[in-house]
């Protein structure tokens, strides 16, 4: 397993890497339909198209030679505070390393950033657990997880760098 920056031609596989993660990780929280829902609206492959352009931004993936097992996207203003937006292992992958090796290379990126900052929803106790044991804290709650108006809950986890 590698970590590589991603590149359009892996976005149909990052889209497809999002749905079957989401349903695994919030269809018992969420819902299918809700989770279908979302991740139509914040997954698709134009949506990731736009990330991968976006200033600023990190976006990683894990690769086994043969698939992509895991992502992520981070992206700062100004350089000292990055957004962890998306951090998704598949479920067969997961508690193998690939996530711990996406959080490493999203410092390595960020060589300036004081602290990172998540989202993640308070139910969801594997990725708190996850968090929790690289260092993060939680720093308070927000009710529109995602985006402005989503009207979802999650909690705020921080992650202060030396
Ligand atoms: C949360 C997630 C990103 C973690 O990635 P992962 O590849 O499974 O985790 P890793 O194998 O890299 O584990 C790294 C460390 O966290 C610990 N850890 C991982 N899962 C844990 C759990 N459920 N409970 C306790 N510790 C856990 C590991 O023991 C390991 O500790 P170590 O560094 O001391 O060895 C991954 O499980 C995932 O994608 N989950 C579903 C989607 C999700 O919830 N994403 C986050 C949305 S905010």
């Amino acid at each position: 397993m590698w970590v590589r920056t991603a590149s359009e031609r892996d976005l149909q596989e990052i889209n497809s890497l999002l749905v079957a993660t989401w349903h695994d990780t919030y269809d018992t929280i969420y819902g299918a339909e809700k989770v279908n829902e979302i991740t139509g609206i914040w997954h698709t492959v134009s949506v990731l198209k736009q990330r991968l352009a976006q200033p600023n931004s990190e976006f990683v993936v894990v690769d086994t030679g043969e698939r992509i097992c895991a992502m992520a996207f981070a992206s700062t203003q100004d350089g000292k505070l990055v957004d962890l937006h998306q951090l998704y292992v598949l479920p067969d992958v997961q508690g193998q390393g690939a996530g711990g090796q996406l959080l490493d290379e999203i410092k390595i990126c960020f060589p300036e950033a004081k602290r990172i900052w998540l989202e993640v929803e308070e139910t969801n106790h594997k990725a708190v657990a996850f968090y929790e044991r690289k260092g993060f804290v939680e720093c308070g709650r927000t009710a529109d997880c995602g985006e402005p108006g989503s009207g979802i809950p999650a909690l705020i986890f921080e992650l202060v760098l030396d």
